[in-house]
Parts: structure tokens; sequence; C-alpha cells
């Protein structure tokens, strides 16, 4: 069986945390959300931490997360939609783990997010708009990580599951 941590990256509204968790209880490994980690050791949510800090403070802040969680054995991690944009991120994922980029159109992101207030980077006008534009920069950045890229919203998060899991015993 393989070893290596397994590190999910994708968009807001991918599945992440969803599949993750998914994972990890098939595994029997250990989970952890990346944004989840930095609200633990900040005491604040992530739309306070942009405001306070700005993108760029929230960055440092996740790269510093992922450089910590990436270094631990047998994990299962979700990270935040723009981890790859930092290009440490990047490196730290692809050396140190099996990355799983799920794939997901602008407009299954779109239904997933609609509900939800704690994205700082959609609280715009047009949030179709934005998806489209964080697609568009980011796509070629998560298949650069991927180790395996998977179409999410095909089919339920069960059988998603149970296809990284074949795919990653295939590698
Ligand atoms: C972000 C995605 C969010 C969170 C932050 C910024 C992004 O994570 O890290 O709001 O830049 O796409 P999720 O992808 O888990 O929503």
């Amino acid at each position: 069986m393989e070893q290596r941590s397994i590190f999910l990256v994708g968009p807001m509204g991918a599945g992440k945390t969803t599949l993750g968790k998914r994972l990890a209880k098939a595994l029997r490994r250990e989970f952890y959300d990346s944004d989840y980690v930095i609200e633990e050791r900040t005491g604040v949510d992530i739309p306070y931490i942009f405001e306070k800090e700005g993108e760029t403070g929230f960055r440092k802040r996740e790269v510093a997360v992922i450089d910590e969680l990436t270094q631990l054995p047998e994990l299962i991690v979700a990270t935040g939609g723009g981890a790859v944009t930092q290009e440490e991120n990047r490196r730290n994922l692809i050396n140190r783990g099996i990355v799983v980029y799920l794939e997901t159109p602008v407009e299954l992101q779109m239904a997933r997010t609609a509900r939800c207030d704690n994205r700082p980077l959609l609280a715009v006008d047009d949030r179709q708009q934005k998806l489209a534009e964080l697609y568009e920069y980011r796509h070629p950045l998560y298949q650069e990580v991927a180790d395996i890229t998977v179409l999410t919203g095909q089919e339920s998060a069960a059988a998603l599951c149970k296809r990284i899991l074949r795919e990653v015993e295939a590698l």
C-alpha cells in the first residue's frame, strides 16, 4: 500500500474537504484541511485574516502551514484553492507526496459555493466571472503539481473516492 501523504488541490467548491475526509476514513489516515489549521492557529476566520492582512498575509500563513503539513507522514491534506499560486507550495506538494487535482467545471463551483460567504475572493458582484478568471489562471498550476487528475461532478463522492484510491494504487 502507498505510504506517501495524499494532497488534494483544486478550486473552491471542488469538494476537497468532503473527499479528503472520505479518503482518510478509507485509508485509516488522519485528515487535515489547511484552511482549518490556519483558522485554528489564529483563532479567527479566513475572511477576518483577509480583512486585516490582505491576501498577502493569508498566503504567508498558508505557506507556513502547508510546509508543516507536507512534512508529516501518511496524511490526507486538503489545501486551499489558491495554494498552488505560491511557488514554494507547488514545490512542497510535488516533492512530498501524491497530488490529486479535483478538476471542477465553473458551473459546478458556482452551485457549490452559492450559499457560503466565508470565501473573501468570492465577495464580488460577478462570482461566475471571478471563478472563470481564477480557473484560467490556476488550472495550469493545478495540472503542473498533479500526479492524478479526476473530474468531479460526474459521479457520487463515494464513487469518486474509490476511483482516486484505484488511481493512487496504480501509480
Ligand atoms: C481560496 C480558497 C479558499 C481559502 C481562501 C482562498 C482561493 O479555500 O483558502 O478563501 O484563493 O481560492 P477553499 O478552496 O477550501 O474554499
